[in-house]
């Protein structure tokens, strides 16, 4: 090969490989907070229901799929590896404290969290409360281990990173990523036990789709949050106050209400039946708990529907505060970091209409 034709291919080379690395450069740097769940699971057969979750590195989670270096340089990071119905308050404060520094040091662009689905919603609701940024973060699951026929997990993150990365998911509040769908931390939960269309918004709808990593929204949220939020944590926020959920029922036992109320508790969310309703004898024991300091949320079990104020109970009369449109589970949450902050109850209620 002659000198000149060496000097001209080494010139393309130089030029490809100046190119490749700036297109690099741009994408945006995504870190990806690994906790466990479904994502990271797996089972021996590709037919078979049987799976245990949890049981794959973030490592392994990421290199399954290669296509994320596509769209963005990707840092992963292993908060826990746990089966989500062991998501306790210590990790939701470790991912919030990671996410607050990631983004004060102004080390990535996106975070996205991998989780299982089973109180995915919940960590999601927790970190739109607590995270002082308007940068996106995305929280990602799968409701098929990576082992098994059809395996959702893949796109799934896949989907969470471009929406991570994507101009237009900043300034929209702590994000869900789930089968294609883009929903807010405040209105999405899982509403399918096994299907991997489990999760929805039925009260707002999803704010946007995303498409093989093609971002689209039509809407944002109505509700402030992050940096909006006024619960946003001190770094180390210590330990956060215990707020049971007492489910309601025909013929419920007011004594085990009572029971609960005693046990050094600052706060309780009743999801009543209905519009949030106790009955008259659990009403007469919340009374009593509201009117010696412990602080009353009225929910509901009803899957659709605000919890209105002064409708069939007199809240301004017994101090009781309603969850407007919350879940019980995240009517708890709210709670937790109020009591927390030490908010009084009219700023609580505030709290539940505005974010
Ligand atoms: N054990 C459940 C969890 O980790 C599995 C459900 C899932 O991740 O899809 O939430």
């Amino acid at each position: 090969m002659n000198k000149s034709l060496l000097t001209r291919c080494f010139f393309v080379l130089y030029l490809l490989t100046i190119t490749c690395l700036a297109t690099a450069a741009e994408l945006p740097e995504i870190s990806i907070l690994a906790t466990g769940g479904t994502i990271a699971g797996s089972g021996a057969s590709a037919t078979g229901s049987a799976y245990k979750a949890a049981v794959n590195p973030v490592d392994k989670v990421i290199s399954a799929v290669p296509q994320l270096e596509q769209i963005a340089r990707i840092r992963g990071e292993q908060i826990c590896n746990i089966s989500s119905q062991d998501m306790k308050p210590e990790y939701w404060l470790k991912l919030a404290a990671r996410i607050n520094q990631l983004f004060r040091l102004n080390l990535a662009d996106g975070v996205v969290i991998t989780h299982g689905t089973d109180t995915l919603e919940e960590t999601a609701w927790f970190l739109n409360l607590t995270i002082a940024y308007d940068k996106p973060v995305v929280l990602t699951g799968s409701m098929r281990p990576g082992s098994a026929l059809s395996a959702d997990g893949a796109m799934n993150l896949y989907n969470a990173v471009a929406v991570a990365g994507a101009r237009e998911a900043r300034n929209k509040g702590v994000l869900v990523v789930m089968n294609d769908r883009i929903y807010s931390a405040r209105g999405v939960r899982k509403c399918d036990t096994i299907n991997p269309a489990a999760f929805d918004d039925r009260e707002n709808g999803a704010l946007g789709r995303v498409n093989y990593g093609k971002v689209s929204f039509n809407t944002r949220p109505d509700k402030k949050h992050t940096y909006q939020s006024l619960v946003k944590l001190p770094l180390f926020a210590g330990k956060l106050p215990e707020v049971p959920i007492i489910y309601g029922y025909a013929g419920i036992d007011p004594q085990m209400v009572e029971t609960i109320c005693q046990s050094n508790i600052r706060g309780i969310v009743y999801a009543g039946v209905g519009n949030g309703n106790p009955s008259e004898e659990v009403l007469n024991v919340l009374a009593k708990a509201s009117a010696v300091g412990i602080t009353v949320v009225r929910a509901t079990r009803v899957p659709d529907g605000p919890v209105t104020l002064d409708a069939e109970v007199d809240d301004a009369k017994y101090g009781f505060i309603v969850s407007d449109s919350l879940t019980p589970q995240k009517a708890r949450i709210l709670l937790m970091l109020a009591l927390h902050k030490d908010l009084d109850r009219s700023e609580i209620q505030r709290l539940y209409f505005e974010y």
